[in-house]
């Protein structure tokens, strides 16, 4: 099946960067972006996530790849081999995404689900949406027990078969189909959202300058919305970046492929908005966040759009799904890529299958309880009185493991060892941002992640009140 040799490599720059971007590209970007942007003062939030993802984003991500094909390694002994009494940041790289693919594929399920009753409208056949009240029909889905079930076993299988076939073989080959695809599907819906009557109610709610947010506290709040977003949608601090940086070639530009990386997630976010919200607002609905937002009035929109409805659906979940994909796969090598680690190390021969069936079935664990539990709206038990169980897997990665990893790589870059990396950044590289790099891992990265932290910890305890 898999016939690479060691833990794999990418045969190309291209296949790199689609799998990074791939990673990057998710449901972050389709759901949790125009919501949020449209939430904290449109344009002022954007220019706020701007400054960020340049600033800190960009360094982060720069650092991270670098991190990877410096040490060939993973997570815990990329870490390691930099400064040993950082293996422990490792750890929260490589546990991190192991939380994260417990709600994961269970929203990956439902988007599968909703891609196959679009094309069942589109061919008129019985497993169609059939223009039901789409609150409803979302509602009896979640409910349902089995199917909702079914479909997060079916996306989490599709996972395992990427990540077994290999680096080259699997994730690449993916991503390099998948990525491109994506990219051509949103720009037709960006085209045909935006030329729906009544669309630009829709772009000003996104993009409309809105410079009162920042007073008093708004300021931070908007910075804590953007830095948690923006460190998110990188997929930073969860193995995968380092993962993927270290099956890139020597020859290969890191410098730039950060920035490329940086730009495109940045582009595509932005590209979303476009897409989702003038959608929403042609068809007087509701521009909620989270499940509500994609399942219930995104599918209301296309309930509305008549005849071609089914059409702009199928398009619009299969988009959705290769995003989820790819970003699914990202997470399962952030931690399949260490555990590899540890059998070399221990003198074994790698065996990814092995190791991807291990991650999967521990995952699929968790995401058996966040589907039975349906969003919460079945009340099931959960421990600490934390809200869902998708609130608990949510608070251990996105609250605490994903930040805090992200503050102490800021610290052992910035302040422990800002040398570290030089060599490797210079490898295939000019290195021109040398000093950009170094002053923003110091004095921005530093307290930015710290700052992030405390919002992610307030958003989940509540503590203060913004
Ligand atoms: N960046 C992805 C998104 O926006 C999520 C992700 C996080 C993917 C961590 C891989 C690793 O949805």
């Amino acid at each position: 099946m898999n016939k690479e040799k060691g833990k794999g490599k990418f045969v190309s720059n291209f296949g790199f960067l689609m799998a990074s971007i791939g990673s990057a590209v998710g449901l972050g970007n389709l759901w949790g972006f125009p919501y949020k942007m449209g939430k904290n003062g449109g344009f002022a939030f954007l220019l706020v996530y701007l400054l960020l993802v340049v600033t800190v984003g960009f360094p982060l991500v720069m650092g991270e790849i670098a991190l990877g094909r410096r040490t060939g390694k993973g997570g815990i002994q990329a870490y390691k081999q930099i400064d040993s009494k950082f293996t422990f940041n490792g750890w929260f790289a490589v546990l991190a995404p192991v939380f994260l693919l417990c709600f994961y594929s269970v929203f990956g399920g439902y988007i599968l689900k909703y891609f196959i009753a679009n094309l069942g409208d589109l061919f008129n056949l019985s497993f169609g949406v059939g223009g039901a009240n789409s609150e409803a029909f979302f509602g009896n889905f979640i409910g349902a027990g089995l199917e909702p079930l079914i479909y997060t076993i079916i996306f989490h299988i599709a996972t395992i078969i990427i990540v077994s076939l290999g680096i080259s073989g699997g994730i690449e080959k993916f991503s390099a189909f998948a990525m491109p695809t994506l990219t051509v599907m949103l720009i037709i819906i960006v085209i045909r959202a935006c030329t729906l009557p009544g669309a630009m109610a829709g772009l000003e709610f996104v993009f409309k300058p809105d410079f009162t947010v920042f007073k008093g506290t708004g300021i931070l709040k908007v910075l804590g919305a953007a830095g948690s977003q923006m460190f998110f949608s990188l997929s930073l601090s969860s193995g995968a970046i380092i993962a993927f940086g270290s099956y890139l070639d020597k020859k290969a530009n890191i410098e730039k492929n950060a920035a490329i990386v940086t730009f495109s997630d940045t582009l595509i976010a932005i590209l979303a908005a476009m897409a989702v919200m003038p959608a929403v607002f042609a068809f007087n609905l509701e521009p909620s966040g989270g499940p509500g937002l994609l399942f219930v009035s995104i599918q209301a929109v296309f309930n509305d759009l008549g005849k071609t409805g089914p059409f702009f659906g199928t398009l619009f979940y299969l988009l959705v799904l290769f995003a989820a994909l790819t970003s699914s796969i990202a997470m399962a090598e952030g931690t399949i890529s260490a555990m590899l680690d540890a059998q070399i190390s221990r003198g074994k021969k790698p065996n990814r299958i092995l190791m991807s069936f291990i991650v999967m079935t521990l995952t699929l664990m968790g995401a058996i309880l966040v589907c039975i539990d349906a969003l919460g709206s079945k009340g099931l038990w959960h421990p600490f009185g934390l809200g869902t169980w998708l609130d608990v897997f949510d608070l251990l990665a996105e609250g605490i493991l994903m930040p805090v990893g992200g503050f102490f790589l800021a610290i052992l870059l910035g302040w422990v060892k800002p040398k570290v990396l030089d060599d490797e950044l210079r490898t295939g590289s000019d290195y021109k941002t040398e000093k950009f790099f170094k002053f923003c891992f110091k004095y921005l990265a530093t307290p930015i992640l710290f700052f992030i932290t405390l919002v992610q910890l307030n958003e989940f305890f509540g503590i203060i009140k913004f």
